[in-house]
């Protein structure tokens, strides 16, 4: 990072003897100025038998890319999840199986604990959604869809959906999903 590039050619790159570098008062602040440019991808999803857990994964795998230097993923299960991983996050992809023609319980309940909470304190975040559903999840999507529209949440990429059994090319559609959020971050064009 230019912060790291800076500070060392102002320290000279001191190395203590356990092979870590020693930093001066003015190599952290030079430190801390490239630390100000990473981004925090928020992931927050719930699974009751595995599916939409390996999409999760898949969109995890995607945002942590080797391409991508400057975020910072949190990924959590619904149910570990609350007000302050929002306040923390510059981007959120919701993860959600669709039960009963509506989104899980869980995610249901972590949007409602968080509502009130971030309500006025957070910007409108990029967001994507991925869902997995027996054989539709439109009823998952429309609901998760009227809710991001209440928040301060923005849809920049199209949702993932698999139906049925979770393929190949619903896990790299994911992985696409997690790079293109966080390289989108990164890029500052979110
Ligand atoms: C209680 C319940 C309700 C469900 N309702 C729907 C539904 O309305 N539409 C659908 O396509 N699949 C439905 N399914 C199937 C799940 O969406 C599907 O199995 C999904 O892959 C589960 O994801 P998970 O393994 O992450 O829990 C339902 C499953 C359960 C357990």
């Amino acid at each position: 990072m230019l912060g790291d590039a800076l500070s060392g050619a102002l320290n000279g790159g001191e190395i203590d003897g356990h092979g870590s570098e020693r930093r001066s008062g003015l190599s952290f602040i030079v430190g801390s100025i490239g630390l100000a440019h990473i981004k925090h991808l928020l992931i927050v999803y719930h699974t009751q038998t595995g599916n939409t857990r390996a999409m999760a994964g898949a969109v995890r795998d995607g945002a942590t890319d080797s391409l991508i230097e400057e975020v910072e993923t949190r990924f959590l299960m619904a149910r570990d999840a609350g007000p302050d991983d929002l306040l923390w996050a510059n981007g959120v992809l919701l993860g959600t199986p669709e039960n009963f023609g509506y989104m899980s319980g869980a995610m249901k309940d972590f949007l409602d604990r968080t509502f009130y909470p971030v309500e006025g304190r957070i910007a409108p975040l990029p967001c994507g959604i991925f869902i997995s559903a027996g054989n539709d999840g439109s009823g998952a999507l429309r609901a998760m869809r009227r809710i991001i529209g209440g928040y301060p949440l923005s849809e920049v990429q199209e949702p993932v959906i698999a139906q049925g059994a979770v393929l190949p090319e619903h896990l790299q559609a994911c992985r696409d999903l997690g790079m293109a959020l966080a390289a989108g971050l990164e890029a500052g064009i979110y």
